[in-house]
């Protein structure tokens, strides 16, 4: 498809209700986890993004028969080969969380090791380290990662501790491995992130024997086999909190249908102390915001799940740019993933750097440019700081959004912004 930019219009306020889309972050690892069973598999509320659907495509590569239809994927992996297609590997990170059920379901795997990543260094040496720790031989040939147990996998205890704590997708890449080996599997210093339970929640559906996901301390008893299952993947929190930020940034009154409020409490809290009000129903689903008429800066330190998500980070810059008084943003999982701040200070935002910390010096207004995206965050941020800006913000390379924001510019459009697609360069 032709590279697209969103043009957005400023000004305009935000009112309106957006319903939230199934996870992005949940719907890979998930998608990937169906290749651990011959029989078939049914996932809903798989949101319409590129990366689910270049996970759909390495799934049939693989030789799984895949049907898809508006949000469900119905999967059916009765014979595959362990063999990752490079050509796709390579446009997603993401891709390695086949590496787990491969290595689990055919005792070998290989992959195309990821390459760099714009939001800094993404090593996955915390993988590799579960995968040997139950057996697996480990070999980096060619750019590939091969992986190999002719014995089977045997179960262990692993620590997944690394210097930026807990990993999320290698703690899935474990389990995902783990419910086959023989024996009892304990991770230690496990991803605690709602993904990594709602992963656990459709393996011990196929059968898995699975307890403390959701806990730093998760215990697997393997078992020999997996069966079908059907499964709803968790709203995506991360869109949910972009648009709460987008009411809190633009709006008067906008609230997020089918989200879940329990998974979203550190950027609720944050949004909350800054003067904005957010009331959520009995269902905990439905959730309002309205934007404070006094907003005020706050300070953030991104860091695992319970706390503040480093993928709200680039937006709660945005929204601090316009906040007044001085507020600091600090980065402890992706240090480096700052890319959105030069763009901001082209829109008139204060921001200087001090090592992993922005500090942000709230504007009393933000003027709308031709600003560049680099990553899937960074536009997010792009388009909030756009939605509040004077005249217009044309946002290029749509194409990082469409990876994790499904149907972005039609959920704006509803609650009252002025955006629209265009061909970019
Ligand atoms: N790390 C290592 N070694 C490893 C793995 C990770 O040192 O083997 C480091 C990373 O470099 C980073 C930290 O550990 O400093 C945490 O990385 P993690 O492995 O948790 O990240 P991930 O699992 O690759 C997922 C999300 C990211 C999100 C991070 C952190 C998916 C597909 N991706 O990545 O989402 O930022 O967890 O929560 O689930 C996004 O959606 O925009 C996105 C980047």
């Amino acid at each position: 498809m032709a590279i697209q930019k969103l043009i957005v219009r400023g000004g305009t306020k935000l009112q309106g209700s957006v319903t939230i889309s199934g996870s992005k972050n949940s719907s890979l690892p998930i998608l990937a986890a169906t290749l651990l069973t011959p029989d078939e598999c049914e996932i809903r509320r798989v949101p319409d993004l590129s990366d689910t659907n270049y996970m759909v495509q390495i799934l049939s590569l693989l030789g799984a028969g895949v049907e898809r239809a508006s949000g469900t994927v119905v999967t059916k992996a009765e014979s595959i080969t362990h063999e990752a297609p490079y050509d796709l590997v390579r446009k997603m990170r993401a891709s390695v969380c086949v590496l787990g059920p491969l290595l689990g379901r055919l005792g070998r795997a290989e992959v195309s090791l990821p390459g760099g990543c714009v939001i800094g260094d993404r090593p996955i040496d915390l993988h590799l380290r579960g995968f040997e720790a139950l057996g697996a031989e480990v070999e980096v040939k060619g750019g590939n990662i091969l992986l190999s147990a002719p014995n089977g996998l045997r179960g262990a205890e692993i620590n997944m501790r690394g210097s930026h704590g807990s990993t999320v997708l290698g703690t899935g890449n474990v389990m995902m491995a783990a419910v086959l080996a023989e024996g009892q599997t304990i991770i230690e210093g496990a991803a605690a992130e709602p993904e990594v339970v709602d992963l656990a929640r459709f393996l011990v559906r196929m059968g898995a024997k699975i307890h403390g996901a959701g806990t730093q301390r998760i215990d697997i008893e393997g078992v020999r086999e997996l069966h079908g299952a059907e499964h709803d993947v968790i709203a995506d929190r991360i869109e949910a909190g972009t648009f709460l930020v987008a009411g809190a940034i633009a709006g008067s009154e906008v609230t997020l249908k089918r989200a879940c409020v329990s998974h979203l409490q550190p950027v609720i809290e944050k949004l909350s102390s800054c003067g904005h009000e957010i009331v959520s129903d009995a269902t905990g689903e439905s959730i309002t915001i309205r934007s404070a008429a006094n907003p005020r800066g706050n300070e953030i330190v991104t860091d695992a799940y319970p706390d503040f998500p480093t993928d709200m980070q680039a937006q709660m810059c945005a929204l601090f740019s316009i906040a007044p008084g001085i507020s600091a943003v600090t980065e402890r999982i992706f240090p480096q993933r700052f890319m959105h701040v030069p763009e901001l200070v082209r829109m008139g935002a204060r921001i200087r750097m001090d090592g992993a910390t922005a500090i942000i010096t709230g504007v009393d207004h933000l003027s709308g440019a031709p600003v560049m995206a680099s990553d899937l965050r960074a536009s997010a941020a792009l388009v909030l700081a756009g939605l509040c800006a004077s005249g217009e913000t044309a946002v290029n390379r749509l194409y990082h959004i469409d990876r994790g924001y499904e149907h972005i510019d039609d959920k704006l459009l509803a609650i009252g912004a002025d955006v629209r697609r265009e061909k970019g360069d």
